[in-house]
């Protein structure tokens, strides 16, 4: 059986996983190579990972994982630079001037973006920026620096990757309401000033039996405003013990994400949140939930995973 990545090839799509570079032996690695041709570290680009002491980097398991994609013919996905979580302890608890804090949100990026230059290929520059009601979150960077935060963030990641995609991240986004709305009104706003902006990530955290029934024409109204979509953070979780029929439905759920992308053209791929159950973010954020991605946590593949090769 072809691997995902060569039928996503054969569509001029992506395929991506989440991956944690400790990781990246055994069977673990096997399947990540064979299968993928996008990695994104699930947590190892993150502020809080890679400057944990305010001028102390550890870029150990980010280069780790970039190297890894570059000897299995792969792309990678940066995540993320400025989000309201996972970030140093110097950072959240500083006391900020907007003055200050622009410069060093400015240096973080230019240092991260320009570590990896030419070696990732879109970056996640700004993730979950709105609350649920399309409002902007308050986060740090929003009540100091005000709403354009966003627009500087993309402009200094262009600015030290020229080639780089740069991408606004969200959940809650791959249907049409009101958050989303708010992410496509600020999409067409940037592009109207000339900001760089070149796609837009849907997360795509779903529960079994929830893919939204807009979700395809949502992909579409962001692809027509010139802008790539990508499906980044795909998983599809039920609440446990599994069974043969929420396997069967998640199946579906999951070939009904694949199929709403590959019917857009703009839309760039898919990447799952982990590949493996037992490597899922799940069960310890959503207690008593679980089995949301394409293998089991012995590395069988599920229904799931030949929905989305069908898909393909
Ligand atoms: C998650 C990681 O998978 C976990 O290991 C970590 O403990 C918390 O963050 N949205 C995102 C991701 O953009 O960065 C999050 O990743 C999952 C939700």
């Amino acid at each position: 059986d072809t691997p995902l990545r060569g039928l996503a090839e054969a569509k001029g799509k992506v395929m991506g996983t989440a991956v944690t570079g400790s990781k990246l032996t055994g069977t673990y690695g096997e399947i990540a190579a064979r299968e993928f041709n996008w990695l994104t570290p699930g947590n190892a680009m993150k502020w809080g990972s890679v400057e944990p002491s305010r001028g102390t980097y550890n870029w150990a398991e980010a280069d780790r994982i970039v190297d890894f994609a570059e000897t299995h013919g792969q792309q990678v996905r940066g995540h993320t630079l400025l989000w309201h979580q996972q970030n140093p302890g110097w950072l959240t608890n500083g006391s900020w001037t907007k003055d200050r804090l622009s410069t060093v949100v400015q240096d973080h990026i230019a240092t991260e973006v320009g570590r990896y230059k030419g070696r990732v290929a879109a970056w996640d520059v700004v993730n979950e920026p709105f609350d649920e009601d399309g409002t902007y979150r308050p986060t740090l960077f929003r009540t100091t620096l005000g709403q354009d935060y966003i627009a500087q963030a993309l402009t200094w990641a262009r600015a030290a990757d020229p080639g780089a995609k740069l991408y606004i991240n969200d959940y809650n986004v791959e249907g049409v309401n009101a958050k989303s709305t708010a992410l496509y009104d600020l999409v067409k706003s940037l592009k109207e000033r000339g900001v760089p902006i070149d796609g837009v990530g849907l997360q795509a955290h779903l529960i079994v039996g929830q893919v939204p029934s807009t979700l395809r024409q949502n992909i579409q109204r962001f692809a027509d405003l010139g802008v790539d979509v990508a499906i980044t953070e795909l998983d599809i979780r039920m609440q446990l013990p599994a069974t043969q029929a929420k396997l069967t439905q998640q199946a579906a759920d999951y070939r009904a994400v694949l199929n709403a992308c590959v019917a857009v053209a703009r839309c760039t791929g898919v990447t799952v949140w982990g590949f493996t159950d037992s490597d899922s973010w799940i069960p310890d954020t959503f207690p008593g939930q679980g089995a949301a991605t394409p293998y089991d946590e012995n590395y069988q593949p599920k229904p799931a995973y030949h929905a989305i090769a069908e898909a393909l």
